[in-house]
């Protein structure tokens, strides 16, 4: 088989459509074809016989033609894949043809390849199977930048994780110091106010009693504040019911605020940690924009899980902007929350969409890729929440 070629002649002719094919010629095409092909193409007889062996073979498997016509098809198969070699024989002697799939092959030299095989029989003119032809190509190349690419890709996850731990803990460490130090410090001050309060009307002083009173509403107030900002530093509902119950917590807290109904639609369950937490902090920066910005009257979470993909969307039916506007607006470097949401989530192999017009409402969608079947959990039911209170003034 070995550099066997179409006579020029002959060639030309095919090419020009013209004069009649001889049956020499035709068979010389096909072994030019057979030859010229990068793919190793190798025919075998039913008992596993090698019969022929083109270049391509020869390059893939190390055995020249020479070395291999006339062997047992098992010089290229490992020890542990023998029994492949019977399976193969025996589907092709019934007449089936076997798809390309991916298998191990052994080189002359050892060498394991990894290849994309079809076999497929070779019949005579009344039908009858009388040998198999092989066709492989190596795709160990392909299966290595897989590999590389799988790799890259749980590095970044590990990457993003580590970052994700660090920004926690530090969040953590923030709201201990916030509730250990600053707010007993907050309540000691509040109830000095009280004493000093008491005896100021002891002493009929109404105007230090005033000035005291206005001090301490102020004070409550920051306290108040304070007591808000350790929760959004650790929002420990998220790891011990999860994403929905936490966006609940944070949907009902954000109604409340500007007096709007919160609705949250829970269509996804649980997933692992760096998930659940990126999704939240996305979730809590559009929220804080529809406190900020939006003066909505209602807000619509919706967690939804698609095939691969699990998806967070926040929804406003407040006042709206221009996206483009918005960016290209003098301050835009001064405000980059949502550009940050939406490069985290990028960064985290996800994608993220901004919808809004002015007058018409805000969504902010993200999801992120997801390969585990969400762990059973008893916040995995759709449960909407409600939550309405009077709008501040
Ligand atoms: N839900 C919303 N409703 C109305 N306007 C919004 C909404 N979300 C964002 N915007 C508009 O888009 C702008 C950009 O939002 P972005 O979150 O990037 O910045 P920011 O909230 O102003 O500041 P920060 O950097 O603190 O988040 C906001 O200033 C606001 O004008
Ligand atoms: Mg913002």
């Amino acid at each position: 088989m070995n550099g066997v070629r179409v006579k020029r002649g002959e060639r030309a002719r095919r090419v020009r459509g013209l004069g009649r094919w001889s049956r020499a010629g035709e068979l010389n095409w096909l072994a030019a074809i057979v030859s010229d092909s990068q793919d190793a193409i190798v025919s075998k007889s039913l008992d596993g016989t090698i019969l022929s062996w083109n270049p391509g073979a020869e390059r893939l498997y190390g055995f020249s033609a020479k070395d291999a016509i006339g062997r047992h098809i098992a010089i290229i198969v490992p020890e542990d894949r023998q029994d492949e070699i019977e399976t193969i024989l025996d589907r092709i002697r019934r007449g089936d043809k076997i798809e390309a799939h991916e298998t191990v092959r052994r080189r002359k030299d050892g060498e394991l390849v990894l290849v994309s095989v079809t076999v497929s029989p070779i019949c005579v003119p009344d039908g009858g199977v009388v040998a198999a032809s092989v066709i492989a190509r190596d795709v160990t190349r392909r299966f290595e930048i897989e590999r590389a690419l799988a790799e890259s890709e749980q590095h970044r996850r590990s990457i993003l994780a580590g970052m994700l731990r660090a920004e926690e803990e530090e969040r953590s460490r923030i709201a201990t110091a916030l509730h250990d130090d600053t707010v007993q410090v907050m309540t000691a001050s509040l109830l000095a106010m009280d004493r000093a309060a008491l005896v100021a009307r002891r002493h009929g002083d109404t105007r230090v009693e005033d000035a005291l009173a206005y001090a301490r509403a102020t004070l409550e107030e920051a306290t108040e504040r304070t007591r808000r900002l350790m929760f959004e530093l650790r929002p420990a509902v998220l790891h011990e019911h999860g994403l929905a119950a936490a966006l609940r917590l944070l949907a009902d807290q954000t109604a409340r605020e500007v007096g709007a109904t919160a609705r949250v639609e829970d269509h996804a369950g649980r997933y692992d940690t760096v998930t659940e937490e990126l999704l939240y902090r996305s979730a809590q920066e559009a929220l804080a924009n529809v406190r900020r910005h939006a003066g909505a009257d209602t807000i619509t979470i919706e967690l939804n899980r698609r095939p691969g993909w699990l998806e967070v969307a926040i929804e406003d039916d407040g006042r709206g902007f221009d996206v483009v506007d918005v960016r290209n607006r003098p301050d835009a470097a001064f405000h980059f929350g949502l550009e940050t949401l939406v490069e985290r989530v990028r960064v985290a192999g996800g994608h993220a969409h901004v919808a809004s017009n002015p007058g018409s409402g805000t969504r902010v969608s993200f999801a992120l890729p997801v390969t585990d079947e969400p762990a059973a959990s008893p916040e995995s039911t759709s449960r909407p929440t409600e939550a309405r209170a009077p709008r501040r003034s």
